[in-house]
């Protein structure tokens, strides 16, 4: 049974970016509450920016309790750490040089990796590696499992592209489809910047307790109409309209 999403606009940044931090820290802090460890896969692009840097300030510098946050990429570009492009680097700049994280709580997208389906490889064994125990549990639950078992994270950031693109799944683009997979290459991007990618696949965002799309713009207007039209379309072209996770789906918007 999917959730209803939940739809939250505002009229202006300052308003948005605060909502944002705040739903973050409190997500954050229920599920340390709950599992004792927060597991959050962060967006990338420049949209996020203002948010992460936002957590990296007062109160939530103070009150969030990083030690259990672990934070890992729902998509990077297949480039070094330092460079421009790179979502690992705008995130480190932002947040992660800015709080008490411990450098063993960062998951990045492996750059070292000579081709962007190595990179995918090596990040899903990153994963595996991270959510055994809870992919042990589903397995040995004793329910004939339907298909692949997945991580489910506590949360997971999303951006939007103006194609309806979110992460690296892109329109028409065959990760799109991907059933079996956690993370695939995209050696070539459609949108720019064209370089290739690393993406967390359908199935593993679809499985996340809470999916939040952190959208601003005015250039976002007309495709978040598109999509808002198209989320009961089970196979709409826009991958962002496909984010149907059976947890929270909530959708942070300001057009300003
Ligand atoms: C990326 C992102 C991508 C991004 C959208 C929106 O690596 O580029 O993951 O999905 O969120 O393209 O980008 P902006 O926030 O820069 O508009």
């Amino acid at each position: 049974m999917k959730t209803k999403p939940e739809f939250r606009t505002f009229a202006t940044r300052a308003d948005w970016v605060e909502a944002a931090a705040t739903f973050f820290y409190q997500e954050a802090r229920s599920s340390v509450r709950t599992r004792g460890a927060f597991t959050v896969a962060l967006s990338g692009g420049m949209t996020p920016k203002v948010v992460y840097e936002r957590l990296a300030l007062p109160p939530y510098l103070q009150k969030l309790n990083w030690e259990a946050v672990h934070l890992f990429w729902g998509d990077d570009r297949c480039v070094p750490p330092d460079d421009p492009a790179s979502n690992y680097r705008m995130a480190c700049q932002a947040l992660v040089n800015r709080v008490p994280i411990p450098k063993e709580n960062l998951h990045p997208i492996p750059f070292q990796a000579s081709s962007c389906a190595e990179a995918a490889a090596l990040f899903e064994e990153d994963l595996q590696r991270f959510f055994r125990h809870e992919t042990r549990l589903a397995v040995s639950t004793g329910k004939k499992r339907q298909g692949p078992v997945f991580p489910v994270f506590d949360l997971i950031l999303l951006g939007l592209g103006r194609d309806g693109h979110t992460a690296s799944l892109f329109p028409g683009h065959t990760a799109l489809e991907e059933q079996g997979r956690w993370a695939v290459g995209v050696p070539d991007p459609p949108s720019p910047p064209h370089i290739a990618r690393v993406t967390l696949t359908l199935p593993v965002i679809n499985r996340a307790r809470t999916v939040l799309f952190l959208v601003a713009g005015a250039d976002k207007h007309a495709i978040v109409e598109k999509i808002i039209g198209e989320l009961d379309v089970p196979e709409s072209p826009f991958p962002a309209a496909r984010v149907r996770p059976a947890g929270r789906l909530v959708w942070l918007i300001c057009y300003s």
